[in-house]
């Protein structure tokens, strides 16, 4: 492990811990409040309880990249023996300290611990169900993430993967680059201008680098080229595959207007983005899978 990596690590685990900290001072860390965040009412909810459904009493369950800890936490509201392992002590902190307020009315266990995803080192077949969540885009040692999930699995257990693999394409950049700019967003409309005469043909890169958030954290992005679906295949079968909207996720993102009128709004574009991915007029990056190990 360089030096370089150590402090790439540590600049990532701190930027996620602020924000485990900021989000938990508006919402508590559990899938009972997070379910009404808006990216979870319009693109996750669906499958997050798809999840859950699968997870029955006295399961071993395990999550990567727990962050604040709501589904480790759900998977043990649903009776798991659960454990969330993530990089940052700060996301770590607030998911103990939630836990030790709600635990009473908790029926599984909860535990959580620092661990390295790219150096992972789990026990042989000892989970029921492995969870990941919008965390193996930021792993650069996803071979050994995956065998090591693969490792960790009882046979016949479940891995449920969300996350984003690949590019962005040019088509849904256009479309979320239209809507972005014509619905209202944190940015007014005179800056949206200033930015499209200033950039000019540049400005569907700034899109895609906007999309892929690109920057946000010393690792986003890192494991996008790395086709983690095709490591999955090899190892596991593939009993579901969810393809999530093209564009959606970012136009939820970006809008800025109260829930009454956002939410009637990014559902109706839910239902036409999902028939452009249909029709393969537009391509989707971000998917929800559901393996089994043999
Ligand atoms: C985008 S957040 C997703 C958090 C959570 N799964 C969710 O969906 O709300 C990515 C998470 O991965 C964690 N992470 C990133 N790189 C990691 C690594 N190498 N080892 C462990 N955790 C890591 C971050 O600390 C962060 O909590």
């Amino acid at each position: 492990m360089t030096d370089d990596y150590r402090q790439k690590l540590a600049g990532e685990a701190e930027l996620w811990g602020a924000e485990s900290e900021r989000l938990a001072r508006d919402v508590p860390p559990d899938w009972r409040y997070h379910r009404s965040l808006r990216h979870n009412a319009v693109i996750h909810a669906a499958n997050i309880d798809g999840l859950l459904a699968c997870i029955r009493p006295g399961m071993d369950a395990l999550e990567l990249g727990c962050a604040s800890g709501w589904l480790t936490l759900a998977m043990a509201q649903r009776g798991a023996r659960a454990v969330g392992l993530d990089i940052s002590d700060k996301s770590l902190a607030v998911a103990r300290a939630y836990y030790e307020q709600v635990r009473a009315g908790v029926p599984g266990t909860v535990e959580y611990r620092a661990a390295d995803l790219n150096a992972l080192d789990l026990p042989a077949e000892t989970y029921d169900v492995i969870a990941v969540k919008a965390t193996l885009h930021h792993l650069v040692n996803l071979e050994r993430a995956i065998e090591q999930i693969h490792h960790a699995l009882k046979p016949g257990g479940l891995l449920w993967i969300s996350d984003t693999r690949g590019q962005e394409a040019f088509s849904t950049v256009l479309a979320a680059g239209a809507l972005t700019f014509l619905l209202p967003t944190q940015t007014p409309y005179r800056e949206k201008l200033r930015a499209l005469l200033r950039f000019g043909l540049r400005t569907p890169s700034r899109v895609q680098a906007s999309m892929e958030a690109e920057g946000l954290s010393p690792f986003e992005g890192a494991g996008r080229e790395m086709d983690w679906l095709t490591l999955v295949e090899a190892r596991f079968t593939i009993e579901r595959r969810v393809n999530l909207p093209a564009f959606t996720g970012y136009v939820t993102a970006q809008l800025k207007a109260p829930d009454a009128l956002a939410l009637p709004l990014l559902k109706t574009l839910r239902g036409f983005d999902r028939l452009l991915v249909r029709a393969g007029l537009l391509r989707n990056t971000s998917l929800v899978i559901y393996a089994r190990k043999p």
